[in-house]
């Protein structure tokens, strides 16, 4: 049984995400299979980070214009995003994280849950090319800060070469 969880309910961000990657790290090693491995994170997230509604990977293959769904906790989500569309698309088409206040506001946002009202999408990169984003959301709106951005990059570029096939 792995019993991965936060120290402590009130641990500050920056040291939850330490935690996070360090839990990421220990429960992705050795293990080849990045489906199982990106489904294994899913539940991380969710289990570390308070206030979500839904935690998870949408990959992008080589050469392919469009981003789709990866393993994930929530209600079931629309499973094709183009790139460039929606917070998704735009994260993986400019590699660079979204953080956005309110999705509202956000032109093009895809709406999966009606329940979202805030969203980190940070892209995952292997050199230079995007393979997968990780998607959070949340049903309170201005949910997520810069420690979350920061966090959730950090926890990206550390498993970013064991979420390939
Ligand atoms: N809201 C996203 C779509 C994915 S779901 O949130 C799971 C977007 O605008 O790209």
């Amino acid at each position: 049984m792995f019993d991965f969880a936060p120290t402590h309910t009130a641990t500050p961000k920056p040291e939850l995400y330490r935690e996070l990657v360090s839990a990421a790290l220990a429960l992705t090693q050795g293990e080849p299979d990045g489906v199982a491995n990106m489904a294994n994170l899913a539940a991380l997230m969710w289990t570390y980070l308070p206030d979500l509604n839904w935690a998870g990977f949408y990959r992008l293959a080589p050469g392919a214009g469009e981003l789709v769904l990866g393993p994930f906790i929530g209600k079931p989500a629309c499973i094709r995003i183009p790139l460039g569309s929606g917070v998704c698309g735009t994260a993986a088409a400019t590699a660079q994280s979204q953080c956005v206040a309110d999705v509202h506001a956000f032109p093009g946002h895809i709406a999966c849950d009606a329940a979202s009202r805030s969203e980190l999408v940070v892209p995952v990169t292997a050199g230079d090319r995007v393979i997968a984003v990780i998607d959070l959301d949340s049903p309170r709106a201005g949910r997520f800060d810069a420690d979350d951005t920061a966090g959730i990059g950090a926890l990206a570029c550390a498993i970013s070469t064991r979420i390939g096939t």
